[in-house]
């Protein structure tokens, strides 16, 4: 049996009509970019699903960000704690979204959908990506404007590390100000992300770090495999790392 961790909920942010981050008070350890179990008791059951840590390893209260779904059962839950109520984590944080299973490169690449950004801002917040990298590109693709959150955050990131951090947004189903239109496969394809960066995509120069939505995870890196690059496996290196969120 799987021990719990008791926690307390610190704070309930609510970003748009479904997007929340939850703030935990939890003794727990963890490598930028990897999840944890956050878990509620439901009719008796413990209802249990992962949520990738926001915050850096050296920061409380621990943050998750999600995504409400209509009819999904924990996160119609999730989101109407507030701070004082109980939820539980598993002890143990999983996952292989992080910067120690990434091989050398001269620039690092974060491509994410929607909530999928949260494990890219843990790992920015640390010294490795800035101590690895020469260059690092933050891409964030969301339908509308509103969900393109944690700027403050981003904002920081880049005065602290000025021009060695680049960061892209996309909106798709509206005209943004400051944002590129569409998805992020067309725009590997037609290459505008590079130019919209200022800074090479490509198999000899790029590791490849992908979170989100499963489709923009396949259809990305099949893009990226037209230009050369592959999946990063230990046995069999490459360029790419990915995460699935469903
Ligand atoms: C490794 C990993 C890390 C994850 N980290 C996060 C995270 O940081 N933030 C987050 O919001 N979610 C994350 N998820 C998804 C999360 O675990 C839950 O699946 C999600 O919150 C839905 O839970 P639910 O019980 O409300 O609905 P469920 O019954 O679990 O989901 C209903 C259906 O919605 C779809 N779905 C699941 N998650 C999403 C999503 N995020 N966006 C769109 N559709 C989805 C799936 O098709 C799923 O079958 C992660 C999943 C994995 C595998
Ligand atoms: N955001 C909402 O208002 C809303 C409303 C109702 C339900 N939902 C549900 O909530 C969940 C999460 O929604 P979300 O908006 O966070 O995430 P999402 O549907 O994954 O959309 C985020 C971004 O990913 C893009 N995208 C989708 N498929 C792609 C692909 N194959 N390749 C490249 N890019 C792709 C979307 O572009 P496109 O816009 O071109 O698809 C959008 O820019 C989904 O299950 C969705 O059905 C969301």
């Amino acid at each position: 049996m799987q021990k719990w961790i008791e926690s307390a909920v610190a704070a309930q942010t609510r970003w748009t009509e479904r997007l929340f981050s939850l703030k935990v008070e939890a003794d727990i350890a963890f490598e930028a970019g990897q999840f944890a179990k956050l878990a509620l008791d439901v009719e008796g059951e413990r209802l249990a699903r992962p949520y990738s840590f926001v915050n850096a390893p050296d920061e409380r209260p621990h943050e998750f960000y999600y995504v409400t779904l209509p009819d999904g059962p924990l996160t119609q839950r999730l989101c109407k704690l507030q701070a004082g109520d109980r939820v539980y984590l598993a002890p143990r944080p999983a996952g292989f979204l992080a910067l120690s299973e990434v091989p050398a490169g001269e620039n690092l690449w974060l491509m994410s959908t929607g909530t999928g950004i949260g494990p890219f801002l843990s790992i920015l917040k640390t010294a490795a990506p800035w101590q690895r990298f020469k260059q690092v590109v933050l891409v964030h693709a969301v339908r509308r404007a509103e969900e393109l959150t944690h700027r403050e955050s981003i904002e920081q990131l880049m005065r602290k590390h000025g021009e060695q951090m680049r960061a892209l947004s996309f909106v798709s189903r509206e005209a943004a100000a400051g944002a590129l239109p569409g998805r992020v496969p067309a725009a590997i394809e037609e290459g505008r992300i590079e130019a919209a960066a200022g800074v090479a995509l490509s198999a000899e120069k790029s590791q490849v770090m992908i979170c989100g939505n499963p489709e923009m995870v396949a259809d990305t890196s099949a893009a990226l495999a037209r230009r050369g690059m592959k999946k990063h496996r230990r046995r069999d290196p490459g360029q790419i790392t990915v995460e699935n969120y469903w």
